[in-house]
């Protein structure tokens, strides 16, 4: 059946609109998500006859409450990701989770693009050695994702599939250049993600471009409102996905602190709350780290500590000159 077909089945979908629909989404589970404002808007119907379409849509997958065993099942099953660090994986129960939004957060140099470009690759490893076998996909909004060191963390010699260049194959990355085009891009990230069986959606970082652009408290609201949509469009692909969204983000300046000891992350409370687990970022002696989960739904606040080291994320040092001896 093709995916216009697929549409015609709801009850008075017209085939111009399943067209229209087919075009825009890429399963009815998709199309299920939708707020009736986007459908009417994409559709050029009225908001009642987008109310009436979206709940026949819903009928037909009949989303119907489902019993905690069931639930817990769901839970007990999510795919997760390997940091490559054991001690972090741990404060994740396993690594980094599909289906939700992780966001690290922390100052300068804390590791958060590291960890990023580390999950690029493990995201390809096979289930069994702490990967999903897909591929990765980078939005990054501060131009510093960088092939090169992502290609050092594909030669490190410990890694437990064969490494090398192959794997930056599976790595795609577009720059985001503001705000609005960063919506624009995560808006369109679904079919990126289908073409090219992604399984890591990276947003490196989300705060830069509004904390950039929206200056003084009169460009609030605006601000509120787009990064509502963003985390809304994030969640989305999460879960009709069954994507991994680990987004990164700034943490605010206090000009108060004689050392720079802010722990809050940047964005305030229209965002804060949408992640569905946040990590700040902290640095120890030299390359060590510190990272710590907090205000997750089911993990307790736990501490961990990681390495950034030549080879990428790991749990003891190591550097380029341990390479010859292994
Ligand atoms: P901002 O984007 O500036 O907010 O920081 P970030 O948290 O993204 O920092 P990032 O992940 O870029 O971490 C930077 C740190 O990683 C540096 O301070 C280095 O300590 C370490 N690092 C980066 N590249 C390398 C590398 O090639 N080898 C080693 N050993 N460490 C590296
Ligand atoms: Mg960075």
């Amino acid at each position: 059946m093709s995916k216009k077909d697929l549409f015609l089945r709801i009850e008075s979908v017209t085939p111009t609109m399943a067209e229209e629909l087919a075009d825009h989404f890429g399963s009815l589970e998709e199309l299920s998500l939708a707020t009736p404002g986007e459908l009417s808007q994409l559709l050029g119907i009225k908001l009642s006859r987008a109310e009436l379409i979206l709940a026949a849509v819903r009928e037909h997958l009949s989303i119907m409450p489902i019993s905690a065993v069931e639930l817990l099942q769901k839970d007990l099953n999510i795919p997760t990701i390997t940091t490559m660090s054991q001690n972090l994986d741990e404060i994740f129960d396993g690594g980094i989770p599909v289906g939700s939004i992780v966001e690290f957060s922390g100052s300068f140099g804390t590791g958060k693009t590291q960890i990023s470009l580390q999950l690029c690759l493990t995201v390809q490893f096979p289930e069994d050695m702490g990967g999903i076998n897909k591929g990765a996909y980078v939005i990054d909004a501060e131009g510093t994702f960088s092939a090169k060191r992502l290609l050092e963390m594909a030669t490190a010699p410990d890694l437990p599939i064969e490494g090398g260049k192959q794997l930056l194959n599976n790595v795609y990355r577009t720059r985001a250049l503001n705000a609005e085009h960063l919506i624009d891009l995560v808006q369109n990230a679904g079919k990126m993600v289908r073409d090219n069986d992604i399984g890591l959606l990276v947003v490196d970082s989300v705060a830069s471009h509004f904390r950039a652009e929206f200056l003084g408290k009169e460009t609030l609201p605006q601000r509120q409102q787009l990064l509502m949509k963003l985390a809304n469009l994030l969640q989305r692909l999460a879960e009709i996905h069954q994507v991994a969204v680990v987004v990164t983000n700034q943490i605010l300046a206090n000009p108060d602190a004689i050392i720079s000891s802010s722990t809050e992350p940047a964005l305030g409370f229209a965002w804060g709350h949408r992640p569905t687990h946040r990590v700040f970022l902290r640095k120890a002696r030299g390359s060590m780290r510190v990272a710590r989960i907090f205000d997750s739904p089911y993990l307790p606040d736990a501490e961990a500590m990681f390495y950034i080291t030549s080879y990428g994320i790991r749990d003891k040092d190591v550097d380029r000159g341990d390479l010859s001896h292994d």
